[in-house]
């Protein structure tokens, strides 16, 4: 099954909450969501039963990787219990799936070993910059580096491996923690991930003018350490991937990689199989979407299976999303008329 431009469902992005105990300036900001910020009451959640019921369905559309994402995935209750629904679920090739999270480490050296025990595959972990002061302001509720480090370690230990690291970069904020970050992942099995600052939600007064380019992220990697193109690993991956050269030019596995996603500068919606499940089970067809198609109402109706499944190929397949690359058309500062959807309700 494919969309009106071509483009098979492959990913599914589950959010799973959408609270967080931190306050990133770029995401979640504290004059927005503040104390009394309304966040969805308990019942307008997808229970873990409809989320594995409409993962089943979705895997029947071709869906290999199933991220969960929030907010912050591990605040949700119970989380690994519907880790363990999930992880029985089968591709169409009998395969296990592709099954992740995303996190901010902030609680993970507690969780690790039970999410692998459930049956989490890997884990992909947001950190900013090795500087104390400079991750505990962008996280805004002052939150130490070494916490989310020592949750990376205990990631690693369990098994949650590879994993991954997402930092933000934000031009005049953390430029300066590249380098640092490079250093201290290289040769340790982390794969780094620098991220171009994006215009996503409606709330972090994004400015082209913060955006640091990944081609200068790695102009400035390679004035220290010696870097090579490599392919990529899977078709419509986000991140173009570099790997860690030794003394002859030539990539060294043993030193890693690392990655680079331009959302901005370098728009990656040609080959997007991603679709996006809201905390209360809206489907989304894209990031910057501003509307999504209420698949609770089916789940809590009397919709047959097949039903809902004929409901999500027809959405998919009437999908010609691709707002990064229009973005690079638009007038700058311009989003194109529409209120767009908070990353901390749809997740990454
Ligand atoms: P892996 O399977 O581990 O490679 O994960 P991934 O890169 O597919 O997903 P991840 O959530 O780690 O993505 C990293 C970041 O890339 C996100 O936090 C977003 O900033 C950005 N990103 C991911 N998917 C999309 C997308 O579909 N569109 C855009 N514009 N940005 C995306
Ligand atoms: N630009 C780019 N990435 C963002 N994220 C959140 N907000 C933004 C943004 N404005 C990503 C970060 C974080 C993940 C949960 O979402 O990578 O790690
Ligand atoms: Fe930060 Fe992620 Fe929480 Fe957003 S969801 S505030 S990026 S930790
Ligand atoms: Fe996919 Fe939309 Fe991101 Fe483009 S902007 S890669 S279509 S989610």
């Amino acid at each position: 099954m494919a969309d009106r431009l071509g483009r098979p469902l492959r990913d599914l992005r589950i959010s799973v909450t959408d609270r967080c105990n931190f306050r990133c300036t770029y995401c979640m900001p504290k004059e927005i969501f503040g104390k009394d910020h309304p966040f969805l009451p308990h019942a307008s959640l997808l229970t873990f039963e409809e989320i594995t019921r409409i993962a089943r369905l979705f895997i029947t559309h071709g869906v290999q990787k199933i991220r969960l994402t929030g907010g912050e995935p591990l605040l949700r209750k119970n989380i690994e219990v519907l880790i363990e629904q999930l992880a029985a679920l089968r591709t169409l090739e009998g395969k296990p799936l592709d099954l992740t999270l995303t996190t901010n480490g902030s609680i993970l050296a507690r969780k690790a070993k039970a999410l692998k025990a459930a049956g989490l595959r890997r884990v992909t972990v947001s950190l900013d910059g090795m500087d104390d002061a400079v991750f505990r302001s962008m996280n805004d509720v002052d939150f130490p580096v070494a916490d989310v480090l020592a949750g990376i370690e205990a990631a690693r230990l369990a098994g949650l491996g590879p994993i991954k690291v997402n930092m933000v970069v934000k031009r005049g904020t953390n430029e300066q923690e590249i380098l640092p970050m490079a250093r201290h992942f290289r040769g340790t099995g982390v794969v780094l991930r620098f991220i171009e600052y994006m215009d996503v939600g409606a709330t972090n007064g994004w400015r082209m003018d913060e955006v640091l380019p990944s081609s200068e992220v790695i102009k400035l990697l390679r004035t220290e350490l010696p870097l090579v193109p490599l392919d990529p690993t899977a078709p419509g991956e986000t991140a173009e991937r570099w790997g860690y050269a030794d003394a002859s030019g030539r990539h060294d596995p043993r030193l890693g990689e690392i990655g680079v996603i331009s959302s901005v500068t370098r728009a990656f919606c040609g080959s997007c199989n991603r679709a996006r499940l809201s905390t209360e089970g809206r489907l989304f067809l894209c990031l910057f979407a501003s509307q999504g198609y209420d698949l609770r109402a089916l789940l809590r109706g009397e919709a047959t299976d097949e039903a809902i499944a004929s409901a999500i190929g027809r959405i998919w397949q009437g999908r010609s999303d691709r707002y990064s690359e229009l973005r690079s058309t638009m007038p700058a500062g311009s989003t194109g008329g529409a209120r767009h959807i908070e990353m901390s309700y749809i997740g990454g």
